[in-house]
């Protein structure tokens, strides 16, 4: 059927499928009950695409709420779905099919026009660089986020581990989904610098008359055996927690030892963020020392911290174990800076949303903060809404043998050269691969593909269950992983190259769909906004893996069974090519992997 989109009216561009669908469905319900405010009605892909595309089973809840209330318009919810459909609005041009089935299910199936014109929408308002995301429909969108991730200890003996590498790679994701609807991200490195394990590696330090002439492999051991002494010698114990106090109150040589030693950590951090493409500000815990003592008096003030047993203390509702806001030495601890940091980011920063991203261990900690946040009064707008605040949890790397990600000597694993490693890997596999790359190019291949593997591995599960990391699943070019990915990638690339003095943006373009497999890629294509509505909405990365996925899936079996150049409909193949490109590129763009145009 061959379709030209310029006589298709007025599009709606922009959204993802499944949000046509829902504001479709939303508008006929209401016009149906007749009501002033938009129905909010339940849509979900067909499980079965002989079926539909899409399938709205709102009927039956709305039918049910109808009867309790007396309403017999309807006889059952079946008489109800049909009327819904009468009302959809522009049907016959969204739409080629719809059908209601059992009770009341509505299957819908778009129409070849809407979806060529949708097409071409991405190829005419795409470049290399970016594909337009408009504004959605129904979506609350901060204009100013924070994000706090990465978020690594300083001085501690676990360096940066695995688990400051989820965080960086799932909060890094979430800053780009942010950005691509327009929203003004803060990136902050909330960095462990003023803890207790300073105390103790000052003091240590101390005792052994150590200057700063050491590297961050020192320090590990330094902190080490410090932390025994601290464990065992009560004396040094006592030293060391002085220590902190003198340095959290400003003690010029504390001071300067102190900075020499963050100073050594980060030029470590900085290697491995340069290796991630991570740009972030690092503002670690010591920024908030100054605000602590005014926050922790506020909270007293309003009721919300009081005294006990020497200790300043938040009681929650439920918990029955209160958050310690200050220690009974006077000292400051992990919940003193996080409220001191809320406090900073809701009033000074004007965030609008604040989200943290560390493991799912920390969670009653977040929920503390937050409870205490809002009943000072802090989350409240002048528009009278509230800032939306978020504890992205993440579960733990496991290693193959079903424990905590480990060496084999039992040590974490230090990022530099796990990332190596997977490098390395990849150009053992790209060099047993005939390929168009020489061998610098596939050098460069390898550390990109590396890199990539791994980012892609850790956010493509979901987020709050542990995974096991393996190199060899993760570099797997056949299953859901980067690689795969890269190639599709390169794949499309090297066709299209062939193709390029083809103007493709004309919107007079014809569009046919002469092959189930054209019409497949259509509808895989544009799912994307709906993919990175779910990564803004539901802070869930792997929604964005699972569209680039079946992306590169239904682009590969078109293209297995579909001529591209050189056929009677090379001109639409090559215009869903260029389409399956750009949004690609865009998705991989979020998660952080640079794409490969040959290999
Ligand atoms: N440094 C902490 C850790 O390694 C994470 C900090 C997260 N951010 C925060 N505002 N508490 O566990």
């Amino acid at each position: 059927s061959a379709c030209n989109p310029s006589t298709f009216g007025s599009v709606p561009t922009g959204d993802g499928l499944r949000e046509i669908v829902k504001a479709a469905f939303s508008e006929a319900v209401t016009a149906v009950l007749s009501r002033g405010t938009l129905v909010d009605v339940n849509i979900s892909e067909c499980s079965n695409n002989v079926v539909g595309d899409y399938q709205c089973n709102s009927a039956m809840p709305i039918f049910a709420e109808l009867k309790q209330k007396g309403d017999t318009s309807f006889s059952n919810p079946r008489s109800l779905a049909e009327a819904i459909v009468e009302a959809i609005p522009g049907r016959e041009h969204l739409f080629a099919q719809t059908s209601v089935a059992g009770p009341g299910f509505v299957n819908v199936t778009f129409s070849a026009s809407f979806l060529a014109a949708g097409v071409l929408d991405t190829v005419v308002n795409s470049t290399d660089e970016k594909i337009r995301i408009p504004p959605q429909r129904n979506m609350s969108i901060p204009k100013r986020a924070v994000v706090d991730y990465s978020s690594p200890n300083i001085a501690k003996a676990s360096e940066m581990h695995v688990g400051h590498l989820r965080s960086t790679i799932i909060g890094e994701t979430i800053c780009r989904a942010l950005e691509s609807f327009g929203v003004e991200t803060v990136r902050l490195n909330h960095v462990g610098d003023w803890g207790t394990q300073f105390g103790m590696l000052l003091t240590h330090l101390h005792d052994m008359q150590m200057g700063s002439d050491f590297a961050i492999t020192d320090l590990q051991e330094f902190y080490k055996v410090a932390k025994l002494r601290f464990d065992k010698d009560d004396d040094f114990k006592a030293r060391a927690q002085s220590a902190v106090v003198r340095l959290q109150a400003g003690d010029v040589q504390m001071r300067k030892l102190w900075e020499e030693i963050c100073e050594i950590s980060r030029r470590d951090f900085e290697e491995i963020y340069r290796v991630l493409d991570i740009s972030i500000i690092e503002r670690g815990e010591s920024f908030y020392n100054e605000i602590i003592p005014l926050v922790l008096d506020e909270l007293v003030k309003k009721g919300i911290a009081v005294e006990d047993q020497g200790a300043l203390c938040i009681f929650g509702n439920l918990e029955s174990t209160p958050l310690i806001c200050r220690k009974s030495d006077g000292g400051f601890n992990y919940a003193s800076t996080d409220l001191a940091a809320l406090w900073q980011r809701t009033t000074q920063l004007e965030a609008d949303q604040i989200i943290y991203v560390t493991d799912v261990g920390q969670s009653k900690h977040f929920e503390a903060i937050f409870d205490a946040a809002n009943r000072a009064g802090w989350l409240d707008k002048k528009d009278n809404t509230k800032i939306r605040l978020d504890h992205v949890g993440f579960g733990l790397v496991m290693g193959e043998d079903g424990k905590r990600f480990r060496t084999r000597s039992g040590g974490t694993v230090p990022l530099r050269s796990l990332l190596s490693e997977a490098q390395s890997r990849c150009l053992e596999s790209l060099q047993t691969r005939s390929s168009d790359l020489d061998d610098k190019e596939l050098l460069e291949a390898s550390h990109i593909m590396g890199i990539a593997a791994v980012k892609y591995a850790d956010l493509h599960n979901n987020r709050s269950t542990n995974y096991v990391f393996s190199y060899d699943r993760m570099l797997d070019m056949k299953g859901n992983t980067a690689v795969y990915l890269l190639y599709t990638h390169a794949r499309i690339s090297t066709l299209l190259s062939r193709a390029e003095d083809q103007d493709l943006t004309s919107p007079a373009h014809q569009m046919v769909f002469t092959d189930e497999k054209e019409r497949a890629l259509a509808v895989a294509i544009l799912k994307l906004p709906d993919a990175l509505r779910a990564v803004v909405q539901d802070l869930l990365p792997s929604r964005l893996c699972d569209y680039a996925y079946h992306l590169c899936v239904a682009y590969n079996e078109f293209y297995s069974t579909c001529k591209v150049i050189g056929s009677p409909e090379e001109k639409s193949r090559l215009i869903l090519c260029r389409a399956t490109v750009f949004s690609l590129r865009r998705a991989l763009f979020v998660l952080g992997i640079t794409p490969l145009h040959k290999l």
